[in-house]
Protein backbone atom coordinates (compact mmCIF):
# COMPACT_ATOMS: atom_id res chain seq x y z
CA UNK A 1 0.00 0.00 0.00
CA UNK A 2 1.44 3.42 -0.52
CA UNK A 3 1.45 5.78 1.68
CA UNK A 4 0.87 9.59 1.72
CA UNK A 5 4.06 11.57 1.84
CA UNK A 6 4.18 14.59 3.70
CA UNK A 7 1.74 17.00 1.85
CA UNK A 8 2.68 20.49 0.20
CA UNK A 9 -0.05 23.10 0.92
CA UNK A 10 -0.72 26.24 -1.69
CA UNK A 11 -3.69 27.52 0.50
CA UNK A 12 -6.22 25.31 0.10
CA UNK A 13 -4.65 23.08 -2.81
CA UNK A 14 -2.85 20.37 -1.48
CA UNK A 15 -0.72 17.57 -3.23
CA UNK A 16 2.27 15.61 -2.40
CA UNK A 17 3.85 14.99 -5.90
CA UNK A 18 7.01 16.51 -6.91
CA UNK A 19 5.00 17.92 -10.46
CA UNK A 20 2.59 19.68 -7.29
CA UNK A 21 5.33 21.11 -5.74
CA UNK A 22 6.87 22.62 -8.57
CA UNK A 23 3.25 23.90 -9.27
CA UNK A 24 2.87 25.76 -6.15
CA UNK A 25 6.09 27.39 -6.58
CA UNK A 26 5.15 28.93 -10.17
CA UNK A 27 1.81 30.28 -8.39
CA UNK A 28 3.90 31.75 -5.89
CA UNK A 29 5.66 33.32 -8.36
CA UNK A 30 2.37 34.40 -10.28
CA UNK A 31 1.37 35.66 -6.69
CA UNK A 32 4.34 37.94 -6.40
CA UNK A 33 4.82 39.10 -9.97
CA UNK A 34 1.32 40.84 -10.99
CA UNK A 35 1.66 39.96 -15.10
CA UNK A 36 -1.06 38.28 -16.93
CA UNK A 37 -0.75 34.10 -16.23
CA UNK A 38 -2.17 31.26 -17.72
CA UNK A 39 -2.99 28.35 -16.51
CA UNK A 40 -3.64 24.93 -18.36
CA UNK A 41 -5.11 21.51 -17.00
CA UNK A 42 -7.90 18.95 -18.01
CA UNK A 43 -11.29 19.99 -16.13
CA UNK A 44 -11.24 19.49 -12.30
CA UNK A 45 -7.73 19.81 -11.71
CA UNK A 46 -7.79 22.87 -9.67
CA UNK A 47 -7.58 25.70 -12.71
CA UNK A 48 -10.35 28.01 -10.28
CA UNK A 49 -9.23 27.19 -6.98
CA UNK A 50 -5.82 28.19 -8.05
CA UNK A 51 -6.81 31.43 -9.77
CA UNK A 52 -8.00 32.50 -6.64
CA UNK A 53 -5.63 31.31 -4.22
CA UNK A 54 -2.89 33.49 -6.44
CA UNK A 55 -5.32 36.60 -6.31
CA UNK A 56 -5.50 35.95 -2.36
CA UNK A 57 -1.96 35.81 -2.42
CA UNK A 58 -1.36 38.36 -4.50
CA UNK A 59 -1.23 42.37 -3.67
CA UNK A 60 -4.71 42.89 -5.22
CA UNK A 61 -6.24 40.37 -2.83
CA UNK A 62 -8.32 43.00 -0.50
CA UNK A 63 -9.73 44.03 -4.12
CA UNK A 64 -12.58 41.53 -6.45
CA UNK A 65 -12.21 38.95 -8.07
CA UNK A 66 -14.44 38.21 -10.91
CA UNK A 67 -14.44 35.32 -12.46
CA UNK A 68 -15.93 34.65 -16.23
CA UNK A 69 -16.57 31.18 -18.43
CA UNK A 70 -16.04 32.75 -21.88
CA UNK A 71 -16.93 29.58 -23.32
CA UNK A 72 -20.56 29.69 -22.13
CA UNK A 73 -21.24 33.63 -23.51
CA UNK A 74 -21.50 33.87 -26.62
CA UNK A 75 -19.42 35.49 -29.22
CA UNK A 76 -22.40 38.64 -29.88
CA UNK A 77 -22.78 39.22 -25.93
CA UNK A 78 -18.49 38.12 -25.06
CA UNK A 79 -17.18 41.91 -25.97
CA UNK A 80 -19.86 43.71 -24.20
CA UNK A 81 -19.88 41.23 -20.94
CA UNK A 82 -16.29 42.28 -21.34
CA UNK A 83 -16.08 45.44 -21.64
CA UNK A 84 -19.54 47.03 -20.98
CA UNK A 85 -22.54 48.79 -23.43
CA UNK A 86 -23.56 52.59 -23.25
CA UNK A 87 -27.66 52.36 -23.57
CA UNK A 88 -28.84 51.72 -26.68
CA UNK A 89 -25.97 50.29 -28.04
CA UNK A 90 -27.94 47.32 -29.38
CA UNK A 91 -31.58 45.88 -29.48
CA UNK A 92 -32.09 45.21 -26.21
CA UNK A 93 -29.38 47.85 -23.94
CA UNK A 94 -31.64 49.82 -22.20
CA UNK A 95 -29.34 50.49 -19.51
CA UNK A 96 -25.48 51.62 -19.42
CA UNK A 97 -23.87 48.58 -18.20
CA UNK A 98 -20.16 48.42 -16.61
CA UNK A 99 -18.43 45.02 -17.98
CA UNK A 100 -16.35 42.57 -15.89
CA UNK A 101 -13.17 44.89 -16.39
CA UNK A 102 -14.40 47.97 -14.85
CA UNK A 103 -15.97 45.18 -12.08
CA UNK A 104 -12.74 43.75 -11.47
CA UNK A 105 -10.81 47.31 -11.36
CA UNK A 106 -7.94 46.51 -8.98
CA UNK A 107 -8.54 43.02 -9.35
CA UNK A 108 -7.52 40.01 -10.86
CA UNK A 109 -10.29 38.67 -13.48
CA UNK A 110 -10.20 35.43 -14.08
CA UNK A 111 -11.49 33.69 -17.92
CA UNK A 112 -12.14 30.17 -17.81
CA UNK A 113 -11.92 28.99 -20.99
CA UNK A 114 -9.63 31.51 -23.21
CA UNK A 115 -9.40 28.64 -25.75
CA UNK A 116 -12.94 29.30 -26.69
CA UNK A 117 -12.59 33.15 -27.39
CA UNK A 118 -13.20 35.36 -30.50
CA UNK A 119 -10.44 36.53 -32.58
CA UNK A 120 -12.71 40.26 -31.83
CA UNK A 121 -12.81 39.79 -28.79
CA UNK A 122 -8.77 38.48 -28.52
CA UNK A 123 -7.93 41.76 -30.54
CA UNK A 124 -10.03 43.74 -27.58
CA UNK A 125 -8.19 41.75 -25.20
CA UNK A 126 -4.43 42.47 -26.32
CA UNK A 127 -5.49 45.97 -26.81
CA UNK A 128 -6.40 46.17 -23.04
CA UNK A 129 -3.39 44.21 -21.64
CA UNK A 130 -1.16 46.35 -23.54
CA UNK A 131 -2.45 49.71 -22.58
CA UNK A 132 -4.87 49.25 -20.11
CA UNK A 133 -7.60 51.02 -22.44
CA UNK A 134 -10.88 49.31 -23.66
CA UNK A 135 -13.78 50.64 -25.21
CA UNK A 136 -17.62 50.08 -24.15
CA UNK A 137 -19.69 48.64 -27.20
CA UNK A 138 -21.40 51.85 -28.80
CA UNK A 139 -19.51 54.24 -26.48
CA UNK A 140 -17.41 56.93 -28.34
CA UNK A 141 -14.73 57.13 -26.02
CA UNK A 142 -12.15 54.72 -24.24
CA UNK A 143 -12.34 53.63 -20.67
CA UNK A 144 -9.35 52.13 -18.67
CA UNK A 145 -9.08 50.09 -15.67
CA UNK A 146 -6.17 48.42 -14.05
CA UNK A 147 -6.61 44.33 -14.36
CA UNK A 148 -4.57 41.92 -13.62
CA UNK A 149 -5.61 38.59 -15.72
CA UNK A 150 -5.39 35.51 -14.99
CA UNK A 151 -6.91 32.90 -18.21
CA UNK A 152 -7.28 29.14 -18.07
CA UNK A 153 -7.47 26.93 -21.09
CA UNK A 154 -8.60 23.34 -20.57
CA UNK A 155 -6.74 22.52 -24.14
CA UNK A 156 -3.23 23.27 -24.98
CA UNK A 157 -3.27 26.97 -26.39
CA UNK A 158 -0.09 26.21 -28.46
CA UNK A 159 -2.41 23.59 -30.41
CA UNK A 160 -5.09 26.69 -31.32
CA UNK A 161 -2.33 28.96 -31.85
CA UNK A 162 -0.81 26.82 -34.86
CA UNK A 163 -4.08 25.49 -36.02
CA UNK A 164 -4.72 29.90 -36.22
CA UNK A 165 -7.58 29.53 -34.02
CA UNK A 166 -5.56 31.79 -31.32
CA UNK A 167 -3.42 35.06 -31.69
CA UNK A 168 0.17 34.47 -31.49
CA UNK A 169 0.80 37.69 -29.69
CA UNK A 170 -2.01 37.12 -27.20
CA UNK A 171 -0.53 33.83 -26.00
CA UNK A 172 3.07 34.90 -26.19
CA UNK A 173 1.33 38.08 -23.46
CA UNK A 174 -0.12 35.24 -21.19
CA UNK A 175 2.70 32.59 -21.50
CA UNK A 176 5.17 34.29 -19.53
CA UNK A 177 3.46 32.90 -16.77
CA UNK A 178 2.34 29.71 -17.59
CA UNK A 179 1.45 27.12 -14.84
CA UNK A 180 0.41 23.51 -16.64
CA UNK A 181 -1.37 21.87 -14.30
CA UNK A 182 -1.29 17.73 -14.88
CA UNK A 183 -4.30 15.30 -14.71
CA UNK A 184 -4.94 13.39 -11.73
CA UNK A 185 -3.39 10.41 -13.25
CA UNK A 186 -0.33 11.91 -14.05
CA UNK A 187 0.83 12.36 -10.57
CA UNK A 188 -1.65 9.15 -8.59
CA UNK A 189 1.00 10.24 -5.23
CA UNK A 190 -1.33 13.15 -5.01
CA UNK A 191 -4.69 10.29 -4.66
CA UNK A 192 -3.91 9.42 -1.17
CA UNK A 193 -3.10 12.92 0.13
CA UNK A 194 -6.27 14.04 -1.29
CA UNK A 195 -8.03 11.50 0.09
CA UNK A 196 -6.45 12.15 3.38
CA UNK A 197 -7.90 15.70 3.33
CA UNK A 198 -11.17 15.04 1.98
CA UNK A 199 -11.88 12.50 4.79
CA UNK A 200 -11.77 14.93 7.22
CA UNK A 201 -13.31 17.77 5.27
CA UNK A 202 -16.48 15.21 4.66
CA UNK A 203 -16.33 13.99 8.23
CA UNK A 204 -16.53 17.07 9.29
CA UNK A 205 -19.11 18.83 6.86
CA UNK A 206 -21.70 16.23 7.14
CA UNK A 207 -20.99 15.29 10.59
CA UNK A 208 -19.94 11.42 9.69
CA UNK A 209 -17.89 9.23 11.60
CA UNK A 210 -15.93 7.39 8.53
CA UNK A 211 -12.62 5.83 10.18
CA UNK A 212 -10.89 4.55 7.53
CA UNK A 213 -10.83 1.98 4.63
CA UNK A 214 -12.14 -1.35 4.05
CA UNK A 215 -10.03 -4.09 1.68
CA UNK A 216 -9.60 -3.03 -2.16
CA UNK A 217 -10.79 0.22 -1.61
CA UNK A 218 -7.83 2.70 -1.99
CA UNK A 219 -6.42 0.40 -4.39
CA UNK A 220 -9.26 0.55 -6.45
CA UNK A 221 -9.43 4.66 -5.97
CA UNK A 222 -5.21 4.64 -6.86
CA UNK A 223 -5.93 2.41 -10.49
CA UNK A 224 -9.08 4.29 -11.67
CA UNK A 225 -7.89 6.79 -14.31
CA UNK A 226 -10.20 9.66 -13.14
CA UNK A 227 -10.68 11.74 -15.47
CA UNK A 228 -12.88 14.13 -13.96
CA UNK A 229 -9.65 14.28 -11.91
CA UNK A 230 -9.98 15.56 -8.29
CA UNK A 231 -13.40 17.11 -8.91
CA UNK A 232 -14.50 13.37 -9.59
CA UNK A 233 -12.70 12.00 -6.92
CA UNK A 234 -13.95 14.67 -3.99
CA UNK A 235 -17.39 13.73 -5.24
CA UNK A 236 -16.94 9.63 -5.19
CA UNK A 237 -15.35 9.88 -1.90
CA UNK A 238 -18.34 12.27 -0.81
CA UNK A 239 -20.89 9.99 -1.97
CA UNK A 240 -19.28 7.02 -0.61
CA UNK A 241 -18.78 8.50 2.78
CA UNK A 242 -22.30 9.49 2.40
CA UNK A 243 -23.60 6.13 1.71
CA UNK A 244 -21.77 4.69 4.81
CA UNK A 245 -22.28 7.23 7.37
CA UNK A 246 -20.17 5.51 9.51
CA UNK A 247 -17.03 2.57 10.34
CA UNK A 248 -15.11 1.97 6.97
CA UNK A 249 -15.87 2.79 3.45
CA UNK A 250 -15.96 -0.67 2.13
CA UNK A 251 -15.91 -1.82 -2.12
CA UNK A 252 -19.91 -1.68 -1.88
CA UNK A 253 -20.06 2.01 -1.41
CA UNK A 254 -17.76 2.57 -4.88
CA UNK A 255 -19.35 3.02 -7.95
CA UNK A 256 -19.22 0.13 -10.27
CA UNK A 257 -16.59 2.14 -12.39
CA UNK A 258 -14.21 2.63 -9.47
CA UNK A 259 -14.89 -0.55 -8.30
CA UNK A 260 -14.10 -2.56 -11.74
CA UNK A 261 -10.33 -0.26 -12.17
CA UNK A 262 -8.71 -2.44 -9.19
CA UNK A 263 -10.75 -5.96 -10.68
CA UNK A 264 -8.76 -5.16 -13.74
CA UNK A 265 -5.35 -4.17 -12.43
CA UNK A 266 -4.79 -6.55 -9.72
CA UNK A 267 -1.91 -8.58 -10.09
CA UNK A 268 -1.62 -11.59 -12.44
CA UNK A 269 -1.33 -15.04 -10.89
CA UNK A 270 2.81 -16.16 -11.66
CA UNK A 271 4.70 -18.99 -11.39
CA UNK A 272 7.84 -19.33 -9.69
CA UNK A 273 9.94 -21.98 -8.52
CA UNK A 274 10.28 -22.63 -5.16
CA UNK A 275 14.03 -23.33 -3.28
CA UNK A 276 14.96 -25.76 -1.32
CA UNK A 277 16.86 -24.76 1.82
CA UNK A 278 20.17 -25.43 -0.24
CA UNK A 279 19.09 -23.03 -2.75
CA UNK A 280 18.10 -25.94 -5.19
CA UNK A 281 15.21 -25.29 -7.08
CA UNK A 282 12.53 -28.31 -6.02
CA UNK A 283 9.05 -27.11 -7.58
CA UNK A 284 7.18 -24.47 -9.00
CA UNK A 285 4.20 -23.05 -7.11
CA UNK A 286 1.87 -20.18 -7.81
CA UNK A 287 1.91 -16.56 -6.63
CA UNK A 288 -1.03 -14.32 -6.15
CA UNK A 289 0.65 -11.59 -4.69
CA UNK A 290 1.84 -8.58 -6.28
CA UNK A 291 2.72 -5.04 -5.93
CA UNK A 292 0.73 -2.49 -6.61
CA UNK A 293 2.34 0.79 -8.26
CA UNK A 294 0.82 3.53 -9.00
CA UNK A 295 1.64 5.35 -12.40
CA UNK A 296 3.41 8.45 -11.91
CA UNK A 297 5.83 6.32 -10.10
CA UNK A 298 9.46 6.46 -12.29
CA UNK A 299 10.93 3.53 -14.11
CA UNK A 300 13.76 3.53 -10.31
CA UNK A 301 11.30 3.90 -8.14
CA UNK A 302 8.75 1.02 -9.51
CA UNK A 303 12.46 -1.02 -9.72
CA UNK A 304 12.60 -0.15 -6.50
CA UNK A 305 9.26 -1.18 -5.20
CA UNK A 306 9.05 -4.40 -7.22
CA UNK A 307 12.65 -5.47 -5.91
CA UNK A 308 12.24 -4.97 -2.10
CA UNK A 309 9.06 -6.90 -2.12
CA UNK A 310 10.47 -9.91 -3.98
CA UNK A 311 12.70 -9.99 -1.15
CA UNK A 312 10.35 -9.28 1.19
CA UNK A 313 8.40 -12.30 -0.35
CA UNK A 314 11.33 -14.57 -0.29
CA UNK A 315 12.02 -14.00 3.49
CA UNK A 316 15.05 -11.61 3.25
CA UNK A 317 16.75 -14.70 1.15
CA UNK A 318 18.90 -13.29 -1.42
CA UNK A 319 19.21 -15.86 -3.68
CA UNK A 320 16.06 -16.58 -4.00
CA UNK A 321 15.12 -12.86 -4.60
CA UNK A 322 17.73 -12.76 -7.45
CA UNK A 323 16.59 -16.48 -9.25
CA UNK A 324 12.71 -14.72 -9.30
CA UNK A 325 14.35 -11.33 -10.66
CA UNK A 326 16.11 -12.85 -13.19
CA UNK A 327 18.96 -11.55 -11.97
CA UNK A 328 22.63 -12.71 -10.56
CA UNK A 329 23.09 -12.02 -6.87
CA UNK A 330 26.17 -9.63 -7.44
CA UNK A 331 23.77 -7.41 -9.64
CA UNK A 332 20.77 -7.83 -6.32
CA UNK A 333 23.59 -6.50 -3.92
CA UNK A 334 24.64 -3.69 -6.18
CA UNK A 335 21.07 -2.39 -6.40
CA UNK A 336 20.10 -2.85 -3.19
CA UNK A 337 23.88 -1.05 -2.02
CA UNK A 338 22.94 2.05 -4.27
CA UNK A 339 19.28 2.26 -2.70
CA UNK A 340 20.63 2.34 1.00
CA UNK A 341 19.70 -1.24 1.73
CA UNK A 342 23.02 -2.60 1.30
CA UNK A 343 23.18 -3.03 5.06
CA UNK A 344 20.29 -5.41 5.14
CA UNK A 345 22.45 -7.11 2.14
CA UNK A 346 23.59 -9.83 4.54
CA UNK A 347 25.26 -12.80 2.92
CA UNK A 348 22.99 -15.73 2.70
N1 LIG B 1 -4.88 20.34 -5.26
C1 LIG B 1 -6.11 20.34 -4.74
N2 LIG B 1 -6.29 20.24 -3.41
C2 LIG B 1 -7.54 20.22 -2.88
N3 LIG B 1 -8.66 20.30 -3.61
C3 LIG B 1 -8.55 20.42 -4.93
C4 LIG B 1 -7.28 20.44 -5.57
N4 LIG B 1 -7.47 20.55 -6.91
C5 LIG B 1 -8.80 20.61 -7.10
N5 LIG B 1 -9.47 20.52 -5.92
C6 LIG B 1 -10.92 20.49 -5.75
O1 LIG B 1 -11.44 19.90 -6.94
C7 LIG B 1 -12.59 20.60 -7.39
C8 LIG B 1 -12.39 21.12 -8.78
O2 LIG B 1 -11.49 22.21 -8.76
P1 LIG B 1 -11.62 23.44 -9.78
O3 LIG B 1 -10.65 24.47 -9.34
O4 LIG B 1 -13.05 23.86 -9.92
O5 LIG B 1 -11.12 22.72 -11.12
P2 LIG B 1 -11.16 23.24 -12.64
O6 LIG B 1 -11.42 24.72 -12.60
O7 LIG B 1 -9.82 22.91 -13.19
O8 LIG B 1 -12.26 22.46 -13.31
C9 LIG B 1 -12.88 21.65 -6.35
O9 LIG B 1 -13.82 21.12 -5.46
C10 LIG B 1 -11.56 21.86 -5.66
O10 LIG B 1 -11.81 22.19 -4.34
MG1 LIG C 1 -13.11 25.60 -13.61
Amino acid sequence: MTTARVPYRFGTLVGSSGVMRAVFGLAEKAAKIDLPTLISGETGTGKDMLAREIHQRSRRAGKPFVALNTGVISKELMVSELFGHVKGAFTGATEHKAGRFLEADGGTLFLDEINTMDEAVQVALLRVLETGAFRPVGAHTDEHSDVRIIAATNTDLRDAVDAGEFRADLFHRFSVLYIPLPALRERSEDIRTLIDVFLADINAEFDLHITGFGPGVLESLQCYPWTGNVRELKNTLAQACIMAEKGDITLEYLPARVRDAQASASPKEASVFEFGSDGSETQAVTVKEGVFMPLGASLEEAQRTYVLRTLDFCGNNKTRAAKMLGVSRKTLYDRLGKWGQGHSAKRD
